[in-house]
This record gives structure tokens, sequence and C-alpha cells, in this order.
């Protein structure tokens, strides 16, 4: 419904209508929007009109076009808040999501001198090497290279592996998880994120590096992951 008489915009009026269906899955992610001459035709409203709606939209994110296809709804990103410290596995449980992983490698091998470097142990130490893909309600969100200090973690298997790491630290060996250090890169997906995550060639991919310390002060992981940007977006609290 367009009131003509509202001093509102007609155009901010259908905004506010397409968003309100997108909020309330009247439409959903990855579907078509109807065309501007559609919305033309039943509003009784002009195309320019139309244009200017679904153009904000657009800008917004909460629509795209695609070239020589039409317009699509916008699939909503997970929020991620980064204001602590903690696992993919609390994060998806959480918001009520189903993790798992897909173990692509698994192994033991000495440290070169960079992780060695980073995990504050010595040159050739044996350290955990664990490439995942790690899903939520089956969906890849994030490819992660794990590598932890193996004299310190010890007894790591599959299994541990295909669940929770942190989980294992705490509840299992009864150490305590306590500060990380995180850098996050934008970046074009790479061949084995394109095939990993089954996002398209080009794709822009969040690329995070973590270090992360026991409560007492020593390292024990440094993690490489790349979040698909088209799932992702990260919430900060900055205070004054
Ligand atoms: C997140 C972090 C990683 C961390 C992992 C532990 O994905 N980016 O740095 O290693 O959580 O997850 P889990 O305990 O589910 O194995």
């Amino acid at each position: 419904m367009i009131d003509k008489q509202s001093p509102i915009p007609i155009y901010h009026q259908l905004e506010e209508q397409i968003k309100s269906k997108i909020e309330n899955g009247d439409y959903n992610p990855g579907d078509a929007l109807p065309s501007e001459r559609e919305y033309a035709e039943q509003l009784n409203i002009s195309r320019m009109t139309v244009r200017q709606a679904i153009t904000n939209l657009v800008n917004e994110r909460y629509l795209h076009r695609v070239k020589g296809k039409g317009t699509f709804i916008t699939e909503q990103k997970l929020e991620q808040n980064l204001n602590g410290l903690t696992s993919f596995t609390e994060d998806m449980k959480a918001r009520g999501m189903d993790p798992s992983n897909k173990l692509i490698n698994f192994e033991m091998i000495p440290a070169n001198q960079s992780l060695a470097e980073q995990l504050d142990i010595p040159e050739h130490a044996p350290i955990y090497e664990i490439k995942r893909i790690r899903l939520a309600e089956n969906i890849p969100m994030a490819l992660e290279r794990t590598y932890i200090s193996a004299n310190l973690i010890k007894g790591l298997t599959d299994n541990i592996v295909q669940n929770s790491i942190y989980q294992y630290i705490e509840n299992e060996m009864g150490l305590k998880i306590g500060k990380a250090s995180q850098i996050f890169e934008a970046t074009i997906a790479n061949e084995e994120e394109i095939e990993y995550l089954e996002i398209p060639e080009q794709s822009p991919v969040l690329f995070m590096k973590r270090t992360t310390q026991l409560e007492n002060g020593t390292t024990f992981e440094v993690v490489k992951s790349s979040y698909r940007a088209d799932r992702y977006k990260f919430m900060l609290d900055l205070e004054r």
C-alpha cells in the first residue's frame, strides 16, 4: 500500500515495504525481486520512483543487481561479536545454529622458523597442523588452518578436532584460555578457498590471524581463518 497523500516520499514508503518483506520472510535471500514494471503497475507509481527505492536498497545492501538477470534479495550476514574470545563452536551454538567441521588435513609436523617464533617454541618442535572447513547448518562459513604446539596441548585426535578444540583444552585438559590478538585483512579468495568454501572466483574473503594464549601467558595456537565475506560481518563495541 502506498499513501500518496503522506508527507513521506513514495520511494521511501516502497523501500520500507520491501525491507519489511525481507525481514518477515515474504522475500527470501536469493529470490528475484519483482521487476520495476510490476511494482509500478501494481502500485500505480512511476518506474523512476521504483528505481530510486531499489537503488537505495542496493546501496544499503538489502538487494543486489546481477547483470542481465535482475535484482535479488541479498543473503543476510551473520554478525559476529568480536568483544569476547570465543570459538567457532560457541559462536554458532549461541545463535542456535548447528556447527560442524569437515577435516581436510590433520598431522603432526616440525615447526618451521616462523611458526616456532610465533608459538614461542624451538624450531622443529612438534606442532599439530589442522585444516578444517567450518560449517553452520551444513553451509561452509570459513576455512581454518590451525597450528598448535603439540608439547603443550597433548593428545589431539581426529575426533577432537572435528568437534571443538577450545572445549577440549578447557573441559578435558582443564587449562584456561586467556587472551588473543587478532588481525583482519580483506582478500580475494585463493583456489583452495574457492573450492572449500564453495564460492565463485574473485569472491572477497575476510582473512584473520589469531594468536592465542593460555591464562598463564603461554601461546598455544596460531590460527589463519578465511571467512566468507558474503556470510559474515563483524561487530565491536568501541569506548572512549
Ligand atoms: C574460532 C577462531 C579460532 C579458534 C577456533 C576454535 O574459529 N577463529 O582461532 O581456534 O574458533 O574453535 P573450536 O573450539 O570450535 O574448535
